[in-house]
């Protein structure tokens, strides 16, 4: 089978661009290389894009989508992207989401200009839950019609990345679009894993963490005297996966709602491979390229790649039956 040729839009550190490519290593399981290739990366990040330079072979272009010319881009298979969910997101509300009526909530209209010139086969798109709520429901209709406006057919649904053997209760809709309404028809979403069996957030720490991860005995009383009024400390359960990893990590506090850790008596951040691993990157995915913070952000805002990888697998799966068919009835 000939390889798909993908277009990655918002590509950031390339959690979406590990998935649909495979090949990789993630707790002791081999993600076996896809049929797939990158033939376009772009995101407006410089260190997303530095870290995503270092981990693959072909090249992700720092500039703005808005920027792009659609005609010049090259044909695809497939085209995906996770646009930026901050104005979708429950958790940001301040300021409040304001959904498609925001500058960056309008991303997926370049989604839609892109679409409507190259026509490729399929499309893959991600964003947070609470896309099917903003804007008093209105805007997920609003969405799916623009999608379906330019030519496609759209599935969608929620999956959480725990019931796919991910240490992580990460919640995101994927809605893919088909130019072929059989191929629509057809599609089967992935199904979970890890239900019953999910997999620990023990499993990916580390033993040996340096002391700037451990928050000072100040803010651990700070956070102790406030904690029974407020919603503060999450500390997670490392036999359960971890709460949502989100870009926030690197300013987390003891004050914020982001997950942390206790050891003993003492409180600590995640380390940045922690995270990268909680999000399921392999641990040979270089993260090294940028300071913490921005590691922290790029991982926090990625796809869980083996997430994507599922999902990505049965796209594959029904072309691979069509050529299985077109060969028996060619040697019928
Ligand atoms: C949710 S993240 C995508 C994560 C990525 N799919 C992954 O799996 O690692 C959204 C990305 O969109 C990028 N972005 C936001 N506005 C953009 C623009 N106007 N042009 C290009 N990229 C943009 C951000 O830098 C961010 O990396």
């Amino acid at each position: 089978m000939d390889r798909l040729k993908v277009l990655s839009l918002f590509s950031g550190c390339g959690g979406m661009d590990l998935g649909i490519l495979g090949n990789f290593k993630y707790l002791n399981q081999n993600y076996h290389k896809l049929p797939t290739e990158i033939v376009y990366a772009i995101d407006n990040d410089p260190s997303a894009v530095e870290i995503y330079n270092a981990n693959f072979q072909h090249n992700c272009l720092l500039g703005d989508i808005k920027t792009i010319n659609e005609k010049e881009l090259p044909n695809h298979d497939i085209l995906m992207g996770g646009f930026p969910c901050q104005s979708f997101s429950i958790v940001a509300q301040n300021p409040p989401r304001l959904g498609i009526k925001d500058e960056k909530g309008q991303l997926f209209f370049e989604i839609c200009r892109i679409l409507k010139e190259k026509q490729p086969r399929f499309f893959i798109a991600e964003n947070v839950k609470g896309i099917l709520s903003a804007n008093q429901k209105r805007a997920f209709p609003l969405i799916i019609q623009e999608f379906q406006k330019v030519g496609y057919n759209i599935s969608y649904q929620v999956f959480n990345a725990s019931d796919y053997g991910i240490p992580q209760k990460r919640e995101r809709v994927f809605i893919i679009g088909f130019k072929h309404f059989e191929d629509c028809f057809k599609f089967q979403f992935p199904q979970p894993i890890t239900t019953r069996n999910k997999i620990p957030l023990k499993l990916v720490l580390d033993e040996q963490i340096e002391d700037k991860y451990f928050f000072s005995q100040k803010a651990v009383d700070g956070m102790l005297k406030a904690k029974e009024t407020m919603n503060k400390g999450r500390v997670q359960n490392i036999d359960e996966p971890c709460n949502t990893i989100s870009a926030h990590l690197a300013k987390v506090s003891l004050n914020s709602t982001d997950p942390v850790l206790k050891e003993g008596q003492l409180y600590r951040r995640f380390t940045p491979r922690e995270t990268a691993r909680i999000q399921s990157f392999p641990d040979n995915f270089r993260l090294d390229v940028v300071s913490e913070n921005r590691q922290y952000k790029a991982i926090g805002n990625a796809v869980p790649p083996v997430l994507m990888w599922h999902i990505s697998q049965q796209i594959i799966n029904l072309i691979v039956e069509e050529e299985k068919q077109k060969y028996s009835l060619e040697c019928a």
